[in-house]
């Protein structure tokens, strides 16, 4: 199947230009404007952006064990809308995804299921060593520093430094410190009201576990992800620690803080916390520094009959896949940032950092992974239009500009809208398991 893009803007790695993509089958093949392939379809693709598709590398997508919230069906589809053609799920599933056997069996369930490319880490526990050290089909290993949704936690000491020691695969972490966090709570034990979230994880909290592991990581050099960056704080120690630290920071962190809990209450309680307007400042500017690399949602759907439970029980998380992208471009409509830093900081990064092969960058012989992207439409994002088995966004009734409007994983095409209507492909083998260079570059 051969397919050709012609005439979009293409933001290809060192320059953005008006030419033509040809698809052959799974493959970028060519990028030429005057391509002269015969094609079985052609796409006029005049006015619109073409990117390569985005690399979500932190989402929790429910499948095996909490398929009430969320789904690899539903979950692939609103990647599929947001142009997010690739993704890197989290171990906190039931079973904990901790053993190569909860992998395989993960990466097994995925197959045949997913509109878009699959990744799953594997879990740190306080005595899965060697199961760290023999798994080789994941991006790398995801330690929860401090506790969050589910029962994952290595707070321990002596097996932070044996996993950071004696393991070789990439390592993130969920950076909250576990001591500052219960005894906050302990303070402020029996309020009822959401906003104390942000007090009990609070700046302390994150900074102290980011600080923490973040010395692991430089001395026993061992290349280190932090997730979720929520503090201006944080910039600062994962900036100092070089090449060897990265940092992510997630549409949540940028968009809301404090004063939101009034308008949203629950819907906007995550771990880490929304913290203040000063770091929602702070962590944009160190996007545009190169200080974080990496903007990724955190996906962490729960139902509206949980998340209308009374505080504290109401659980932690939102859904964000289908709206990541499409925030950031009206961003771009607004002036603050180019398409360029979305694409950077949304596709580049995380295929670099976790050793995607072939992805992240709109490339001879790379995997056609791309979204094309029309920038004027306006749209408004609604509880009723989301894909999300969860059936509810934070962002109900915000009008963006600049969207997605097709989106191909592997060569196919996964994902249209034409004049308001969205059509997805029905084929959920579309997406692939995905493929790392660990120790090779
Ligand atoms: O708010 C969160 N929810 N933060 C996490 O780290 C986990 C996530 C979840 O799985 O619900």
């Amino acid at each position: 199947m051969k397919t050709i893009i012609r005439n979009a803007h293409v933001v290809l790695p060192d320059e953005t230009v008006i030419t033509s993509v040809l698809i052959e089958d799974a493959t970028i093949a060519a990028i030429d404007p005057a391509i002269h392939s015969e094609a079985d379809l052609e796409i006029d693709a005049t006015g619109q952006w073409l990117i390569p598709g985005v690399v979500d590398d932190q989402v929790h997508f429910r499948e095996p064990g909490l398929t009430h919230k969320e789904d690899l069906r539903h979950a692939t589809r609103a990647c599929a809308k947001g142009g997010v053609t690739s993704f890197l799920e989290m171990p906190n599933t039931i079973p904990n995804t901790v053993d190569r056997k909860a992998l395989e069996d993960k990466l097994a369930l995925a197959k045949g299921q997913c509109l878009v490319n699959y990744g799953f880490y594997i879990g740190a526990t306080l005595d899965n060593l060697a199961e760290l050290q023999a798994v080789t089909r994941t991006p790398g290993i995801k330690i929860f520093i401090g506790s969050s949704t589910g029962n994952l936690l290595v707070d321990d000491q002596n097996a932070l430094e044996a996993i950071f020691a004696e393991t070789r695969l990439p390592i993130c972490a969920h950076c909250e410190d576990e001591t500052t966090v219960r005894a906050n709570a302990e303070a402020y034990a029996g309020e009822t009201d959401v906003a104390f979230h942000s007090r009990i994880r609070d700046h302390q909290a994150a900074l102290i576990a980011t600080q923490r592991s973040v010395d692991l990581a430089i001395r026993h050099q061992h290349p280190f992800h932090v997730l979720h960056v929520s503090t201006a704080a944080e910039v600062d120690v994962i900036d100092q620690a070089g090449d060897l630290v990265t940092g992510e920071v997630c549409p949540h962190h940028l968009f809301f803080n404090v004063e939101d809990y009034e308008r949203l209450g629950s819907l906007v309680k995550m771990n880490p916390s929304i913290k203040f307007r000063e770091d929602n400042e702070a962590l944009w500017q160190a996007l545009m520094d190169g200080k974080l690399q990496v903007v990724a949602t955190d996906h962490a759907p729960h139902t509206r009959e949980e998340k209308g439970k009374p505080y504290p029980e109401c659980p932690s998380g939102l859904p964000a896949v289908e709206n990541s992208l499409a925030l950031m471009l009206n961003e771009v409509n607004r002036g603050r940032i180019d398409i360029r830093q979305v694409v950077h900081w949304m596709c580049v990064e995380p295929s670099r950092i976790w050793h995607l092969r072939n992805k992240g960058a709109i490339r001879v012989g790379f995997d056609a992974d791309l979204a094309l992207i029309d920038m004027e439409a306006p749209h408004v994002i609604s509880h009723e239009n989301q894909q999300t088995k969860c059936g509810w966004t934070p962002w109900n009734g915000v009008t963006l500009t600049g969207s997605v409007v097709q989106t191909w994983v592997m060569g196919r095409e996964v994902f249209r809208k034409q004049q308001g209507h969205e059509t997805f492909s029905s084929d959920h083998g579309a997406g692939h398991e995905i493929q790392f260079a660990h120790g090779h570059g």
